[in-house]
């Protein structure tokens, strides 16, 4: 079909659709339906027993955050009972309210290296850090926000706006971090794609106006911001965190459909559903919707007054919160707490109190505290450093100027490249402003995903560090203000005239800050970034820039001629500088790639704007903010391949130093070809929905060789054309449903394998409410990244019916 007529027909489609569907309301599902600990079967016991001695003022308690507390989140203890309470503490990246802790790389850079096995291991040594340091719940990962829009403040704390590759990362995750000991709450659940207005607030004239609501149809749902929820459902996550948006009008901590509905009927989760900070706006209509754990339990501001607590012993006493429902929230709570055998923990560190800005004498229950500053930092710098390599993405390499050969002279600049000048902690108030402090390279962006150092290698120290070993000149200025400005301040003693000779290779370092709070007004990189870029160009013919991002970035300077490399090196962590030098000077082989797509202009991207106007930020009206997601499923790498539309780099793209060959595509069904049905059969709901949704029904096998002469590691992508349903959502052309890290050395072949589960196949139907495979041949792609595809086959389902 020609584009025109497909862009046509789906704008009909669209408008079709929002006419005849009303996004105003949810639909109401109750009862909350009842843990049965499916899955943690003698957790579910104890944790009978354990709740069968509680008080109903023990099981309020248990149910409601407490503060001040030692812990961004506190559940007090029962200490007649031998509980010791939890400790829920940040974030995503690292335990934040912590010394002596680790910095790990971003979401973000995680989802850039496409390894599963990296993301694990950071998984299990961040929840490792998180129990050492005596904190029972690791408020991470994120899912939501996917990235839907460019411009997303805390598009850097999840993963991709992929639902597969964010669904891989997600189970990886958490499976690590529950696998040392500590519980993971995956978030925020859902819809919370945008920062601005993502709370309620109070308008000039005293009307309090609503969260933004996202209105999401049904299919779009399912097949993209559902997604990765289900996989970490399936991997057993044991808590849940509910977002501040609204949906359909309802908010995500009291909307029936999405917690009692969708959750944790159809998904079948088991755990609890924890409120974002200040989330939950009400006590019992959150409870029968299936709200479990009130945080930080502290409503308006004031210490222990919250919609739970005293409010929910009164609700009980008089009915209106059953005594079923109160139990089930204890049990959901103990079940996960007794799996992991949190019932024998170490205790919170001692220095806890202190990094929360809090004392333990204002405390309404006892904490136990254990000692100060300990060391939980092991030796995951390894894996911090290597990981920072394996998510940085080489985008342009002309005449292989990289990797590096002994230069004789290096010039740096920009303000990215160097220490940090403003203290260490990424998480202050100071810092939730659109740039962040000037001078400072980013190893992560700002807000409660953010942490605090222990130490940072800065991009400039590990490169003199190294250039010092070949006898290297390095030159450098960091003043953007400088290397942006006109000539004439430029020919200033200070400026870039002055740097001689002419350095063989200039290595420009930019930096893009985002924060929770608040969305990005620009994709291009911060600081003058592309005067800075051209300008170093103009001057010197090997010019390499560097990006630090908190999310993608336009790059208006790509194709100048003198840009002869470009690394988006995203945010990775503590180790940064040293994972950098690696890459530039071969050590390691870049094998990172794109989790976004880098389209040609910021314009490009307004299929998906952050709601946000004059207007709204005035209005009196209280449902005035509503975020339509009318685009569907076409976000990201979907909208432009639907539309045909030129990007400058795709998603799923990235060099190395060396080639790789993609051969013998094979595919075996699973069955012997025999017929399946199009709906999965009936079975007990498991944790991640119906467990014959993961059953596999193809295996498809490629050959990936090296063909050049530097070993490294390719990561061959399978792409499925599903085929088009009629229904008002357009389908995507491809969609992700599978990939590998292989790392080979030069002119060695292996064979991947790429199982194909029977939600892959998928699409989700409205009116059956369920996973249906279409009766038409399926597409199968395999390449390297979304537009490189080198290798097709197809499959046509058999289904019996
Ligand atoms: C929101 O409304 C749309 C359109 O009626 C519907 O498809 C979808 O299921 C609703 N979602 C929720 C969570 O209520
Ligand atoms: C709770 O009560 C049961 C009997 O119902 C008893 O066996 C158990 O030891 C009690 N204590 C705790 C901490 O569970
Ligand atoms: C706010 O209240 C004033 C005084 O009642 C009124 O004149 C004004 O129109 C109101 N503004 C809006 C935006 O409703
Ligand atoms: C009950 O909830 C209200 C908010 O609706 C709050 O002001 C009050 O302090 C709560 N009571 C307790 C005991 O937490
Ligand atoms: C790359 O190499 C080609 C061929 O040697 C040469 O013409 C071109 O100028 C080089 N480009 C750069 C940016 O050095
Ligand atoms: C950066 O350069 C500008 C222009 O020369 C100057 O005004 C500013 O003080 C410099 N910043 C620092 C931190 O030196
Ligand atoms: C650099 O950018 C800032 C805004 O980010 C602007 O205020 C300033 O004037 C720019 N400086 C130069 C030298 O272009
Ligand atoms: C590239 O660098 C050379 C100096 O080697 C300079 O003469 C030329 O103007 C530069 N080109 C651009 C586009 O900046
Ligand atoms: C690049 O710049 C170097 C040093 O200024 C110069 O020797 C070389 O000829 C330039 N190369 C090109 C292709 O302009
Ligand atoms: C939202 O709109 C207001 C008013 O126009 C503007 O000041 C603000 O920068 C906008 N925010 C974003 C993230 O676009
Ligand atoms: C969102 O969709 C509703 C219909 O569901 C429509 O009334 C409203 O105008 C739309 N809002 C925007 C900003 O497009
Ligand atoms: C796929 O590869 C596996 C492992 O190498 C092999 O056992 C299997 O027979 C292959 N299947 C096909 C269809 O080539």
């Amino acid at each position: 079909m020609k584009i025109g007529t497909r862009f046509v027909a789906s704008c009909l489609s669209l408008v079709v659709s929002v006419l005849t569907q009303d996004y105003s309301t949810s639909p109401p599902v109750y009862p909350s339906p009842p843990t049965l600990g499916t899955g943690w079967e003698t957790a579910f016991e104890q944790a009978n027993t354990f709740a069968a001695n509680l008080s109903l003022e023990e099981k309020a308690q248990l149910v409601t955050g407490t503060s001040p507390g030692p812990c961004v989140g506190n559940i007090g203890a029962i200490p007649r009972l031998g509980f010791g309470g939890l400790c829920l503490q940040d974030g995503p990246l690292a335990i934040r309210l912590a010394t002596y802790a680790s910095v790990f790389p971003a979401g973000l850079t995680a989802a850039a290296s496409w390894d599963r096995g990296l993301i694990f291991a950071r998984g299990m040594f961040m929840g490792a850090e998180f129990k050492a340091k005596g904190s029972h719940v690791a408020l991470g990962p994120v899912v939501g926000p996917l990235g839907r829009i460019g411009y997303g403040g805390r598009n850097w704390e999840g993963f991709s706006p992929d639902p597969y590759l964010t669904g891989v990362a997600a189970e990886e995750t958490i499976r690590g971090m529950q696998q040392a000991g500590v519980q993971a709450c995956l978030k925020h659940y859902i819809g919370n794609e945008q920062e601005t207005q993502r709370n309620p607030d109070v308008s000039a004239n005293g009307t309090t106006i609503e969260a933004v609501s996202s209105n999401i149809d049904d299919q779009t749902l399912h097949e993209l911001y559902l997604w990765p929820f289900a996989n970490g459902v399936r991997a057993g996550t044991a808590s849940i965190m509910c977002s501040y948006n609204r949906l359909n009008g309802s908010y995500g901590c009291q909307n029936s459909k999405t917690l009692n509905g969708i959750l944790k009927t159809e998904l079948g989760f088991q755990g609890y559903v924890m409120s974002d900070w200040g989330a939950t706006h009400a006590g019992v209509d959150a409870i029968n919707a299936g709200l479990d754990m009130d945080m930080p339990g502290s409503t308006g501001g004031s210490p222990n007054a919250s919609f739970f607590g005293g409010n929910l012993t009164q609700a009980v006493n008089n009915a209106s919160v059953s005594q079923s429902r109160i139990d089930d929230m204890v049990l959901r709570i103990m079940t996960p707490y007794f799996f992991l055998k949190q019932d024998d923990y170490p205790p919170i560190d001692g220095q806890s109190p202190a990094l929360n800005n809090n004392n333990p004498q204002n405390y309404r229950y006892q904490f136990t505290l254990g000692e100060s500053d300990t060391d939980v930092r092991e030796d995951h710098a390894q894996l911090i450093r290597e990981l920072g390599a394996a998510g940085t993405v080489l985008l342009k390499n002309v005449n292989n100027t990289l990797p590096l050969k002994a230069p004789r002279s290096i010039g740096v600049f920009g303000n990215d490249a160097g220490d940090l000048v403003n203290g260490e902690y990424f998480s202050g108030s100071s810092f939730a402003n659109q740039f962040g402090y000037e001078y400072g390279t980013l190893p992560m962006a700002g807000g409660s995903g953010a942490a605090r150092l222990s130490y940072l290698v800065p991009p400039l120290d590990a490169i003199k560090a190294r250039a010092f070993q070949d006898g290297t000149l390095v030159q450098y200025i960091l003043n953007n203000t400088i290397l942006s400005g006109p000539a004439k301040v430029r020919n200033r003693a200070d400026g870039l005239g002055f740097i001689l000779p002419v350095p063989d290779v200039c290595l420009v370092f930019l930096k893009t800050w985002a924060s929770e709070g608040v969305d990005r007004l620009s994709l291009e990189a911060d600081w003058n970034s592309t005067a800075v870029v051209n300008n170093v160009a103009s001057y010197c013919n090997n010019t390499i820039v560097i990006t630090h991002s908190a999310g993608l970035n336009v790059l208006p300077w790509a194709n100048n001629p003198n840009v002869t490399a470009i690394l988006a090196a995203h945010l990775p962590g503590q180790e940064t500088g040293n994972s950098l030098v690696d890459i530039l000077y071969g050590a390691i082989n870049p094998s990172g790639k794109l989790p976004y797509t880098i389209a040609l202009n910021a314009s490009d991207y307004k299929f998906a704007p952050v709601t946000n106007s004059t207007e709204l930020q005035g209005t009196e009206d209280p449902n005035a903010w509503q975020s339509n997601f009318t685009e569907g499923q076409l976000i990201d790498y979907r909208h432009f391949d639907y539309y045909n539309q030129s990007v400058l780099y795709e998603f799923g793209y990235g060099l190395s130093y060396t080639t790789f060959n993609l051969s013998d595509l094979q595919i075996e069904s699973t069955v012997s070809g025999k017929p399946v049905t199009a709906r999965p059969p009936l079975a007990a709901t498991v944790p991640g929905g119906n467990p014959t949704l993961w059953a596999v029904l193809y295996v498809v096998n490629v050959t990936v060789t090296n063909t050049g002469n530097t070993a490294g590691a390719a990561v061959p992508q399978l792409y499925l054309s599903l085929p088009s349903t009629s229904q008002s959502n357009p389908t995507p052309v491809n969609v992700l449903r599978g990939f590998d890290k292989i790392f080979l050395q030069p002119g060695k072949s292996t064979t991947v394998q790429f199982p194909l589960a029977r939600r892959d196949l998928s699409y989700w139907d409205t009116n059956l409410q369920d996973w249906v495979i279409s009766s038409g041949a399926i597409a199968v792609h395999l390449g390297f990244s979304s537009r490189d595809l080198k290798l097709h086959d197809q499959v046509t389902v058999l289904v019996s019916d």
